[in-house]
């Protein structure tokens, strides 16, 4: 079947809002060190942007690969953690990067496995947020992009089936 995309924020959009979080990111971090945990892959454009916009704050790369979707639209709910972070977190400022929160399933393991890790601080910063979908209640997100309707998007790193992360802009996928 035929998949069509719609665009729903674009690439000025998006760069306008990644600056707005960056400049919160570096007021509130005040010149401390940063380990950013970027969650593969969806969130990889994310996190290089925005990372290229922080600059009086010293930046550590870090990533995982959390598996929740497999290949479709909706979530199995299991989640595993299939990559795990390539340096200890240990008394690190940690800031979670991710591209969208939909159940909250993928952020609470990610969350609990990062806090068992004893970090000095922990925040969470995603592109996207789906409210509407959360399953899991209780997750405090620090820094959000945009609040979204219960669409399924791509593009900006986000993916239907591997496919279309490549996209400038987000769309909303219509099957
Ligand atoms: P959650 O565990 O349900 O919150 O799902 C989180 C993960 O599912 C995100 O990090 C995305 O990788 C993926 N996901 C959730 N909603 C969408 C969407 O609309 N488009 C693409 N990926 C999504
Ligand atoms: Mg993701």
């Amino acid at each position: 079947m035929k998949k069509i995309v719609t665009v729903l924020f674009s690439k000025e959009e998006i760069e306008e809002k990644i600056s707005e979080i960056a400049a919160k990111i570096e007021n509130d971090y005040d010149g401390n060190e940063l380990v950013m945990v970027c969650i593969l892959m969806g969130g990889m454009v994310f996190m290089s942007d925005l990372s290229r916009k922080i600059h009086k704050t010293t930046i550590i790369f870090e990533r995982l690969v959390a598996s929740s979707y497999g290949m479709d639209t909706e979530t199995s709910g299991a989640v595993k953690i299939k990559l795990y972070p390539g340096q200890s977190l240990t008394n690190k400022n940690v800031l979670i990067v991710e591209d969208i929160v939909d159940t909250g399933r993928s952020l609470d393991y990610i969350t609990r496995y990062i806090n068992a890790q004893n970090p000095k601080s922990m925040k969470i910063c995603t592109l996207l947020n789906k409210p509407s979908k959360r399953v899991v209640h209780g997750l405090y997100i620090d820094y959000i992009g945009f609040n979204i309707e219960n669409h399924f998007v791509v593009g900006y790193g986000m993916d239907y089936a591997e496919k279309y992360r490549n996209l400038p802009y987000i769309g909303i996928l219509h099957k």
